[in-house]
């Protein structure tokens, strides 16, 4: 029974011997491939593409490289090794025993903290589903299979938790992850930023960088969690999460370093030339940072919240890398928080540390995020060019926060909303700019070949040849 189902779903918590859990996921099973073949990848369904997939926690047996047709995906159940006893390690229970159950008090709390998670894995593929038509070589295509099998993998493994953990209510819950869908008008996903399609590469490289960094984050603080299996389920994924960012990170980079080849070439940096050229100029990758950067920023929450506080306190959710601060109790300390005055100024404000959680998360994420910008700025350093990709303030465009609809510019000063409308196309992309990238997105399916505005790889995927076959069409 245990090789049995090992095969069909490989997992390291003992499903073949849990005959309820079996059941349950048995019934579940079905509705997913439904979802996938309904909702996930359009067409390449039957196209042979070389992934990694995931079949033990141990270095050897987590990152196996195959050819799969992508519905024989096997997507399976893991939890990162138990750690011996483990204690809390924030909040009101600092140093007690974790929790292997879930504690009846918080049962509602961690089933919305799982079902939110829960809910942007299969939405991402949703909102990607028609990007493999215009990819721009075999490479990009297979990574962007990849990213997508992995999330419907971190979909299951937010199932195992509901189905494992929940009972009935869990198991309600685990279908309605499949009935929610991005951009649905009666049944959307749950955070607006998974409803926006996402129907070009170069948004598709920002989302990977900067949206799959804020489930990073997540992930992380979800790791630190005294719900042991929640933690522990956490920590695995967020070993596949590292290849999204770094689709992200190196796709904004090559895009960024066409553009400078051609810059070079035609020796000008005028937009408009680049664009004659078939390349996307820098001005518009800006913009596009501009608007992933801050619509992630919302996902954090509001930089204020007692959900945050109590989440904490409880030790439910927490901050990342908890073990790098010095206060795991925070009880007394305090934050201070930057707020708008109200009369186009700003105003400081001490709240306890606990409120601050979601603003904490928040500057640590704004930090790692700006590691790319570094790597991508040595790209234009090199080439001689004075232009830098630069971060925008995280007052800038907010919808969530204390900050929400007030009209700042990039570097965060409060302006009039005049000068915001009137200013925003230089800051945000345009219907034209967006028409423009679209209008450069053609899929690129022979080995080896790359579209023209983006530069190649600088090595292909687990030691193959960057004109390795990818994905394979016959
Ligand atoms: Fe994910
Ligand atoms: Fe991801």
């Amino acid at each position: 029974m245990e090789s049995n189902y090992q095969d069909r779903i490989p997992n390291n918590v003992g499903l073949g011997a849990n005959r309820t859990l079996q059941r349950a996921l048995e019934h579940w099973q079905p509705e997913f491939l439904n979802w996938w073949h309904g909702l996930g990848p359009s067409d390449f369904n039957a196209n042979s593409v070389y992934l990694r997939t995931a079949i033990s926690v141990d270095t050897k047996g987590w990152a196996t490289f195959d050819y799969v047709k992508m519905p024989d995906y096997r997507w399976g159940i893991f939890l990162a090794q138990e750690e011996k006893d483990r204690r809390v390690g924030f909040g009101d229970n600092f140093g007690q025993p974790v929790w292997r159950q879930v504690p009846g008090e918080h049962r509602s709390t961690l089933r919305r903290l799982i079902v939110t998670q829960g809910d942007t894995e299969p939405a991402s593929v949703e909102q990607q589903r028609l990007l493999g038509h215009t990819a721009p070589s075999l490479y990009d295509l297979r990574n962007l299979f990849q990213v997508n099998v992995e999330e419907g993998r971190h979909l299951w493994a937010m199932v195992y938790l509901l189905h494992a953990y929940f009972g009935r209510d869990g198991r309600e819950e685990a279908e309605e992850l499949l009935e929610r869908h991005s951009g649905d008008a009666d049944k959307p996903r749950i955070l607006s930023t998974f409803n926006e399609p996402i129907s070009d590469w170069l948004s598709f490289y920002m989302f990977t960088y900067f949206t799959d960094r804020d489930g990073k984050f997540q992930l992380k603080s979800l790791a630190e969690s005294s719900f042991d299996p929640l933690s522990r389920t956490c920590k695995f994924m967020l070993t596949e999460e590292a290849h999204h960012m770094f689709v992200g990170d190196t796709g904004i980079g090559r895009v960024i370093k066409r553009a400078i080849e051609v810059m070079k070439e035609l020796a000008n940096d005028d937009p408009i030339a680049l664009r004659k050229a078939g390349v996307i100029d820098l001005p518009t990758i800006q913009k596009y940072l501009n608007f992933w950067f801050s619509s992630s920023l919302d996902l954090f929450g509001g930089d204020s919240s007692s959900n945050a506080a109590s989440y904490f306190a409880n030790g439910l959710k927490g901050r990342p890398d908890e073990i790098k601060y010095e206060d795991h109790v925070e009880a007394e300390s305090s934050f201070t928080l930057e707020l708008p005055d109200g009369k186009g100024g700003v105003r400081e404000e001490k709240i306890p540390m606990r409120n601050a959680v979601n603003e904490v998360v928040r500057e640590a994420y704004v930090r790692d995020c700006e590691k790319g910008l570094a790597r991508w700025n040595r790209h234009l350093e090199e080439a001689g060019y004075p232009q830098r990709m630069t971060l925008p303030s995280t007052r800038f465009r907010r919808t969530v926060g204390s900050w929400a609809n007030i009209a700042t510019n990039p570097e965060g000063k409060p302006i009039s909303q005049e000068e915001f409308n009137a200013r925003q196309d230089e800051w945000l992309p345009t219907s034209h700019d967006r028409a423009y990238v679209h209008s450069v997105m053609k899929g690129v399916f022979e080995r080896g070949k790359m579209a023209g505005w983006i530069a190649p790889p600088e090595r292909g995927i687990n030691t193959q040849p960057i004109n390795f076959e990818y994905v394979k069409f016959h």
